[in-house]
């Protein structure tokens, strides 16, 4: 398992310049998107990175290439997270990070249609599998005496209205809410807790959600790049990227943010910060 370290095709960064050395990181999610960008990052600043995600094939991959482990973890099943952690504290006796990512978009529609039955499903991945995460890992941070980390995926969308379905919104402020008081409670033992917030990353979640929208099953993650560039930032041309969300976490996760917690770190080019189409009146 721990073959890749310190051997000469390693691609970690120099050690001077690792963030994560050492330090052991659960990513629920991380089998591709932003939880995989996230897996690199880590890896490359020297963290043990163990793949929490339903996607077998490609998280097991992912884990193999970054010397890390691979767990089939449903969030929504409180059992399987619980073992995630277990499987860290087998590993390498300790549980640094939880970067709890995992969440899926939908259901679309009008909320005058909504069916119950969609919102509570969704609620079980994006908001239980998010109480899972912080549950377990804050015992074995608070039982192994270890001050670590804890990180949460919500998202624009909790921020501003109309940027997706109701029950995803709905979801994702949940999470800051849970976040701010998790923060509260946790901060005696030193546990940090924030939350990063995307908008318009061109993953396969929103790749899906904008070729059913614009009903262009041929849109390319340039195309949406570039969409939400335009439309969507403040930075004019300037779209989010896995990378960008990944650097955030990195952030947060690394003594860098030592005196960070309770914080929601907003990905968004500014965009739930300002409107800029009265602008003009910067002109002159
Ligand atoms: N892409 C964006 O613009 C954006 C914006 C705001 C927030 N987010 C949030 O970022 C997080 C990552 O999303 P992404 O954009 O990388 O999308 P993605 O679909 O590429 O990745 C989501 C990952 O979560 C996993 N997953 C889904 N259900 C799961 C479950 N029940 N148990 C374990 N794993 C499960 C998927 O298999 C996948 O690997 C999500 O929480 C999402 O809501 C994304």
């Amino acid at each position: 398992m721990d073959s890749n370290w310190g051997t000469s095709d390693m691609t970690h960064n120099p050690p001077s310049e690792r963030k994560l050395s050492g330090k052991v990181a659960i990513i629920t999610g991380g089998a591709r998107g932003i939880g995989a960008a996230t897996a690199r990052v880590f890896f490359e600043n020297g963290a043990y990175v163990i793949i929490a995600d339903i996607l077998d094939d490609l998280g097991t991959k992912l884990a193999e290439s970054i010397g890390g482990l691979y767990t089939h973890c449903n969030v929504s099943i409180e059992g399987d997270v619980e073992r995630a952690v277990e499987i860290a504290l087998d590993w390498k006796g300790r549980l640094d990070i939880m970067f709890n990512n995992a969440g899926i978009s939908g259901p679309d529609g009008s909320i005058t249609n909504l069916k119950m039955e969609n919102l509570n499903a969704l609620l079980a991945i994006n908001l239980n599998g998010v109480v899972h995460g912080i549950k377990h890992a804050a015992r074995a941070m608070i039982e192994g005496q270890n001050p670590g980390t804890i990180i949460c995926s919500s998202s624009s969308a909790a921020i501003m209205g109309g940027l997706a379905s109701h029950a995803y919104t709905l979801s994702k402020e949940a999470i800051l809410g849970l976040a701010r008081s998790s923060a509260c409670e946790l901060g005696v033992y030193g546990i940090r807790v924030n939350c990063v917030s995307p908008h318009g990353v061109p993953s396969e979640m929103l790749m899906s959600a904008y070729r059913r929208f614009l009903v262009r099953p041929d849109l390319q993650t340039e195309d949406v790049g570039k969409i939400v560039g335009e439309r969507g930032s403040l930075l004019r041309g300037r779209g989010g990227t896995v990378e960008d969300v990944a650097q955030a976490v990195l952030f947060l996760a690394s003594d860098d943010a030592g005196f960070v917690t309770g914080h929601n770190l907003v990905l968004d080019g500014g965009y739930t910060s300002g409107n800029n189409q009265m602008s003009f009146i910067y002109k002159g």
